[in-house]
């Protein structure tokens, strides 16, 4: 088979490398790829992913047998509706489903209508009447821009002040088109966890849970980043909560394709990602993503033991009683190594090294997100850079290897955490 994965970060590296070792792979295409899908596919630098015209015309071209949809806007902006008008396999769910992401009142009125708990809101086009309920909805409070704003734009306030601060600026144009819309809403507390699942005709398979480290810095201090390390599966996720996501998703998908006529009927085909808090009254949505998880992906395909392109074509071609998952019982960590100043400014061009030395440690893999490779040199060329992956027989033993490979890659301004994973090892009450 022909497969194209749209995208280019460490998500699509993890992504790309699961496809590639399929024996029905035959020829892969990144685009636009990095520095490390360079080694597994023809990464096509020319092509815009978010153009479903040259897109189609670059799949037929190529004969593609499956497009794979990485990152969201491709799938906000229409991308899969094109090709699968086309008749071309596609695993990426339609515009219509990715407004369960690109849209965060549409996401929270689909959860109200199906019974899926989640945090209570209200959702205001005009800054007065934003400010109205804050007057009667004190902090700790969440204001998030409705629109795709790459993870900026949530704001969790502390103080009555920041919340109002938060609709000033978002109604004054601090997140463009994504803000003239704003959600506000209860603020829940508990760990968070991601649980993705395949989704095709109404069911959902769910993948094996997650829990990424958005702050930037050890001790959960700093900004929000894209994710700077992530394990699974999540080893404080009780039996109970477990089975409460699964059944949430199980009943997301069945919503999904509620039928014609009905605003939520999507023939969602893709993966979707339920980012959950576990709450005291048990586990609620903060949000759905369209999409897998970056870093999630990079600990959770490496765990997966079935055939991907398997998987994804049934997927894509609504043939859910063809999907089967099989999961290793090995942990996963993967430490994010960063350019120095991320998630603000930084440098790139560092020439990085010991790659290779990293991956020659028994169970990594080093997944690129921000590289490329110049004259035989990888170079930087993002904020977050690698994704040190390492599967172990113990939690304990996963995270010292993953370090470990971590400890032998070197490149100008690496910037990392150093407790990923050191809350879960301490325990539920670490969150307390
Ligand atoms: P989102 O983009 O909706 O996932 O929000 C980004 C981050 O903000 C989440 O991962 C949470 O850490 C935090 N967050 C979002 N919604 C809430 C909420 N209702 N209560 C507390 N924290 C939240
Ligand atoms: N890891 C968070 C996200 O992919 O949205």
């Amino acid at each position: 088979m022909n497969i194209l994965v749209l995208g280019g970060g460490g998500r699509e590296h993890a992504i790309g490398w699961a496809l590639a070792k399929s024996p029905k792979c035959e020829k892969l295409y990144m685009a636009p790829g990095n520095g490390g899908t360079a080694g597994i596919a023809e990464n096509v630098a020319g092509l815009n992913a978010e153009d479903g015209a040259a897109v189609l015309a670059f799949a037929q071209e190529k004969a593609i047998d499956l497009v794979v949809i990485g990152p969201e806007a491709p799938l906000v902006a229409g991308v899969a509706d094109v090709l699968r008008a086309a008749g071309i396999a596609v695993f990426g769910p339609s515009a219509s489903c990715a407004r369960l992401e690109g849209s965060k009142s549409f996401s929270k009125e689909f959860m109200l209508a199906n019974n899926l708990p989640t945090a209570e809101y209200g959702a205001f086009d005009a800054e007065a009447d934003a400010l109205a309920y804050l007057d009667n909805h004190a902090a700790p409070i969440v204001v998030k821009a409705d629109g795709l704003a790459a993870g900026k734009g949530v704001v969790v306030a502390a103080t009555d002040e920041e919340a109002r601060a938060a609709v000033k600026d978002a109604f004054g144009g601090a997140f463009g088109e994504a803000g003239a819309r704003v959600v506000i809403e209860e603020c829940l507390t508990g760990p968070e966890c991601s649980l993705l699942a395949f989704v095709s005709n109404g069911k959902a398979f769910c993948m094996e849970p997650a829990q990424d480290h958005k702050r930037a810095y050890d001790g959960d201090k700093g900004p929000n980043t894209g994710g700077m390390g992530v394990y699974s599966p999540v080893p404080i996720v009780t039996e109970d909560e477990m089975a409460a996501m699964k059944d949430i998703m199980a009943r997301a998908a069945a919503a999904a394709v509620a039928g014609e006529g009905s605003p939520f009927d999507m023939d969602y085909r893709g993966c979707l990602y339920g980012g959950f808090m576990l709450t005291p009254q048990g586990p609620k949505l903060l949000e759905f993503n369209a999409r897998f998880g970056d870093p999630e992906t990079q600990v959770v395909l490496p765990r997966l033991q079935s055939d991907l392109v398997d998987v994804m074509l049934a997927v894509a071609e609504g043939r859910p009683e063809d999907v089967e998952l099989a999961w290793s019982d090995a942990w996963a960590v993967s430490v994010v190594l960063a350019s120095q100043g991320y998630p603000k400014a930084y440098e790139k061009g560092k020439v990085i090294t010991g790659i290779e030395a990293a991956e020659a440690l028994p169970g990594v893999t080093v997944f690129h997100a921000g590289t490329k490779v110049a004259d035989g040199q990888v170079l930087t060329s993002g904020g977050r850079v690698l994704n040190v992956t390492a599967l172990g027989d113990t939690f304990a033993g996963a995270r010292e290897q993953a370090y470990e490979a971590a400890a032998l890659i070197d490149f100008e301004g690496k910037q990392f955490r150093t407790d990923i994973g050191g809350k879960a090892l301490q325990g539920r009450s670490a969150w307390e």
